[in-house]
């Protein structure tokens, strides 16, 4: 190591940092990144507000107007840096059949070779943020830690709303704490007397790179979401997913919220729907007028890690502290709880910008402002977006803002111990075929179904959107390891706990002939919510059909709603050719698949594929 980096590394380090494991890598990375500054972040008020009036000074962040938006912030990306990357993300395991099919997968070898070339130097004219962060309540002892190294302010920022993040982490690590190094770089070194650009980074070379047996992530080229904050789907997912495999636990794209009736009975409900399709609403959800002895509570929006407890169920916590919730359509109207968390200390990033310093996406109201700068910076109006269809939001902006803001949020929500889990949700974004709600006959059936599970895909991921893809469990993109060897995890769980959860799934984007939603939605799901809870606790019958169990038009509550008995029919209608086509589609999935998908689920393809003629 030359004397200049290692003395930067070192001298950095603060007294409270104990842990000499720590010190050793991150001096390797300074050595290796050869970043001008090292600033170990404490995650104080002070540091916080000292980065954001940095970064408001250097032009990456504009401050909102205080009186609308108080404590909050503008960012404007890169318009290549707006998404996860699936294409670029590699899961490099020891042996590619290990990575599976689904994921991208290279030589941890080679990987390691590319990384040591693209970091080479990668942080020139830049200042190192060591960021200690915990997933899970501080010193929990299901909680995990990282320590993300990154060259951008704006990650440091945002890491500090969606994570526990300061130095009290040290103490939590002492001298020789597990820790999960995530290493990230904008991959944008800069020369002496250069201008920084506001959002840097790299659009040529895009690596998010984990090495699961290892437990390592290291990120490259890109600062937004998911690519960028390291402890959100790189490790409470992808690098999770591996650890609760071989430990015996679950770390899934869920939702987690709690459900209290108007007698008072408690339950918790965890679902997984894809990027973008609703699991912050649902989370959030506002039960309708009609419904107001309902109290719905949020644990998490976007993750679960869900392990068996004492009490013989399974008990799920929310390892993030923050929320990164799609803005475009949400307003007053569709989640007034999402509203209240971004009334204040939010960071916005690509919406809109109003001339009286707040901020405007698409939905947010009826009808936009005469003039706003749109997320490109630009000006629009609706006149432009008339003629050229411009968004004024891009339609994958996002807000990041402390999850403790939200109106609603579940008093157990940072209990170490979880909550207890009465049911699995599965949804997608599906036009046809899927009906508004069902229940899988028992627990492997509702792995085969949420194995199986199809969504049109969002703008959340960079790529074609709108069609039809398999997303088993909401994971495909997150799976830390072979699709097939998850689903026998799944399968095998079942022995896990006393109490097993019941599988459900639901679609709220049924289309009909002439290209609109079936079903309102939003606040309108909690009548489905309520129909779920009332079969876990046996209190409605059900229909029994090929596919699972379907609900009775009069077992749903219906005060005040419009949807009659037909229009609900229709909602619910299994149409067989449909589900032919469908069955079809599972069996070119699995095969996709491979060798390694339990035969338990090949063979319920078989059965779900005759009984859907003979049923
Ligand atoms: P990630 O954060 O990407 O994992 O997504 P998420 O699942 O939390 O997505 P979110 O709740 O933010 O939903 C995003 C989109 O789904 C928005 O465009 C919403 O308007 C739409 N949406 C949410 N709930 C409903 C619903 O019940 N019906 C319909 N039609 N749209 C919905
Ligand atoms: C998702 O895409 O599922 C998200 C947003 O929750 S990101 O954190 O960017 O992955
Ligand atoms: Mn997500």
């Amino acid at each position: 190591m030359n004397q200049r980096s290692y003395d930067i590394a070192v001298a950095a380090a603060p007294d409270y940092v104990a842990h000499e494991g720590i010190k050793k890598w991150v001096a390797e990375i300074v050595r290796l990144a050869e970043p001008d500054r090292v600033v170990w972040c404490d995650g104080a008020q002070e540091e916080y507000d000292r980065l954001c009036t940095e970064m408001v000074q250097a032009g990456m962040l504009i401050r909102l107007n205080p009186d609308k938006r108080p404590n909050s912030f503008l960012a404007r990306s890169d318009p290549s840096d707006v998404a996860r990357v699936e294409d670029r993300t590699f899961i490099c395991s020891e042996k590619e059949s290990d990575a599976g099919p689904t994921n991208h997968w290279e030589d941890p070898a080679i990987m390691r070779e590319t990384l040591r070339h693209l970091f080479q130097g990668c942080m020139h004219g830049r200042t190192m943020y060591v960021v200690p962060f915990s997933m899970g309540p501080l010193g929990s002892p299901i909680a995990r830690i990282g320590i993300e190294i990154t060259d951008s302010p704006y990650v440091v920022v945002n890491m500090r709303i969606m994570t526990r993040m300061g130095r009290q982490v040290f103490d939590v690590l002492g001298a020789r704490g597990d820790f999960v190094p995530c290493v990230h770089s904008v991959g944008v070194p800069l020369g002496r007397h250069e201008p920084d650009s506001p959002w840097p980074c790299n659009p040529d070379a895009r690596y998010i790179v984990h090495f699961p047996e290892t437990r390592e992530i290291w990120s490259y080229g890109s600062g937004y979401g998911g690519n960028a904050l390291l402890g959100k789907k790189c490790l409470a997912l992808r690098i999770a997913s591996k650890m609760a495999r071989d430990e015996g636990w679950l770390a899934e794209h869920m939702l987690i919220l709690g459900a209290e009736s108007p007698e008072g009975e408690k339950s918790y409900v965890a679902a997984a729907f894809p990027s973008a399709c609703g699991k912050t609403n649902f989370a959030m959800l506002i039960p309708p007028k009609s419904m107001c002895g309902w109290k719905i509570t949020m644990v998490g929006d976007d993750i679960a890690w869900i392990k068996p407890g004492k009490n013989g169920k399974f008990c799920a916590i929310n390892p993030e502290a923050g929320i990164f919730g799609v803005a475009p359509g949400t307003s007053e109207k569709s989640n007034c709880n999402a509203m209240a968390t971004l009334r204040e200390n939010a960071i916005f990033t690509n919406v809109a910008l109003t001339d009286d310093g707040d901020v405007w996406w698409e939905g947010v109201t009826d009808d936009a402002p005469a003039h706003l700068i749109d997320w490109q910076g630009k000006d629009w109006t609706p006149e432009i977006a008339r003629e050229t269809g411009r968004k004024a939001a891009h339609p994958n902006a996002r807000f990041t803002a402390p999850a403790r803001q939200c109106p609603s949020i579940d008093p157990e929500w940072e209990n170490p111990e979880g909550v207890p889990i009465s049911a699995f949700v599965f949804g997608g974004r599906r036009a046809t075929t899927v009906p508004l709600v069902y229940q899988a006959f028992n627990w492997s059936n509702g792995v085969y179904l949420a194995a199986t599970l199809g969504s049109e895909t969002t703008a959340a991921a960079f790529g074609v959107q709108g069609v039809v893809r398999r997303d088993p469990f909401a994971m495909l993109p997150f799976c830390g390891y072979h699709m097939a060897d998850y689903f026998r995890h799944w399968l095998q769980m079942r022995h896990a706990v006393d109490h097993l959860p019941k599988f459900f799934c639901v679609n709220w984007f049924r289309k009909n002939e002439q290209g609109e939603f079936m079903w309102p939605g939003f606040g309108e799901n909690m009548r489905v919510l309520k129909w779920v809870l009332d079969r876990i606790k046996g209190k409605v019958g059900a229909k029994e059909t090929f596919l699972g169990w379907l609900p009775f038009y009069d077992d749903m509550d219906w005060t005040g709603s419009d949807i009659g008995k037909e229009a609900f029919e229709a909602l619910i209608r299994l149409d067989r050719s449909d589900w032919q086509t469908e069955f079809e589609a599972h069996k070119e999935w699995f095969g996709k698949l491979g060798e390694r998908v339990p035969k338990r689920l090949l063979l319920k393809r078989e059965l779900y594929r005759y009984t859907v003629e003979e049923d």
